[in-house]
């Protein structure tokens, strides 16, 4: 498949995605997010793919919705189009983790996709942001929903009313990312923790990222509940016979994903 506005390639058991319109600073216009859409179901369909990985460059992950492409819609354009639902929502279906590696910029958009990921690596350089007010609108792919469950409605309240940015350092003691790294190592940090999870047994992988994902949706009580079921059927896996036995036998494990 051809794209224009990502580049995507394989590295081992990776799946490695670029948004790439540098003239625009990676904004997230429809296009590029059907694109993206198409990317990660494939990579997600891929039996030789465990993990995925979407960055940006090194001066932007996104800057945000492409405003030039939005600025004359309407109410009807919006509300009857399904505007940002209808192709931004495609990464929630993705069962595999996809970890984003924000370097630069990730604004609006920008920052509401890098937390549709399981997890974000950023560079020392990453610059986060909800703008959104400044252009009269409010954020309108998760923003006002995911950061206050990430940073603490504080937090969010601030990002959002004043548009202010937030820079690595206070966005990892934030919660907001798990880990901070030099510019130059971050796609090589975010590559070797995708191969680390793709050499895992993928059935416990993908339930890890259910189970995860559940918290958010759900009580404690329930969600113990869920992760308990999810616990009981790694049993019925070969993976987990191959992991205790290798564990025990003093070697590595080889899962079969199975
Ligand atoms: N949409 C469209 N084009 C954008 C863009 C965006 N979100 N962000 C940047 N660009 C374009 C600029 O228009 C500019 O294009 P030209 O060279 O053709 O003029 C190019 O990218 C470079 O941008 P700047 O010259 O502005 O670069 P800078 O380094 O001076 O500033 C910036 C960088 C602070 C990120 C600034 O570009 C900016 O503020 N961008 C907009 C950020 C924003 O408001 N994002 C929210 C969008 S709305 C949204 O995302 C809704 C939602 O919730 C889904």
């Amino acid at each position: 498949m051809t794209y224009e506005n990502i580049l995507v390639e394989t590295q081992g058991k990776v799946g490695l995605i670029h948004l790439n319109r540098p003239k625009a600073l990676n904004a997230l216009n429809d296009q590029l997010m059907t694109e993206l859409g198409q990317a990660l179901v494939k990579f997600d369909a891929d039996p030789e793919i465990g993990c995925i990985v979407l960055t940006g460059s090194d001066k932007a992950f996104a800057a945000g919705a492409d405003i030039g492409g939005m600025a004359e819609l309407s109410y009807m354009d919006v509300y009857k189009g399904d505007y940002i639902t209808r192709n931004w929502e495609q990464i929630r279906s993705v069962r595999k983790p996809v970890i984003a590696a924000v370097a630069g910029f990730a604004l609006g958009g920008g920052c509401e996709l890098a937390m549709m990921c399981d997890f974000i690596i950023a560079a020392d350089n990453a610059k986060f942001g909800q703008p959104e007010i400044k252009l009269g609108i409010i954020p309108g792919a998760g923003g006002t929903q995911r950061l206050p469950r990430a940073v603490s409605k504080s937090k969010a309240m601030d990002m959002c009313l004043t548009a202010r940015m937030m820079d690595a350092v206070e966005a990892e003691r934030a919660g907001l990312v798990s880990r901070v790294v030099p510019l130059e190592r971050l796609l090589q940090e975010a590559l070797e923790a995708a191969i680390v999870i793709s050499s895992m047994s993928l059935p416990a992988v993908m339930m890890i990222k259910e189970s995860v994902n559940r918290a958010y949706e759900t009580t404690l009580a329930e969600g113990i509940n869920y992760e308990r079921r999810l616990f009981h059927s790694t049993f019925a896996t070969e993976d987990q016979k191959e992991g205790m036995q290798a564990f025990l036998g003093k070697r590595l494990p080889v899962f079969k994903n199975i």
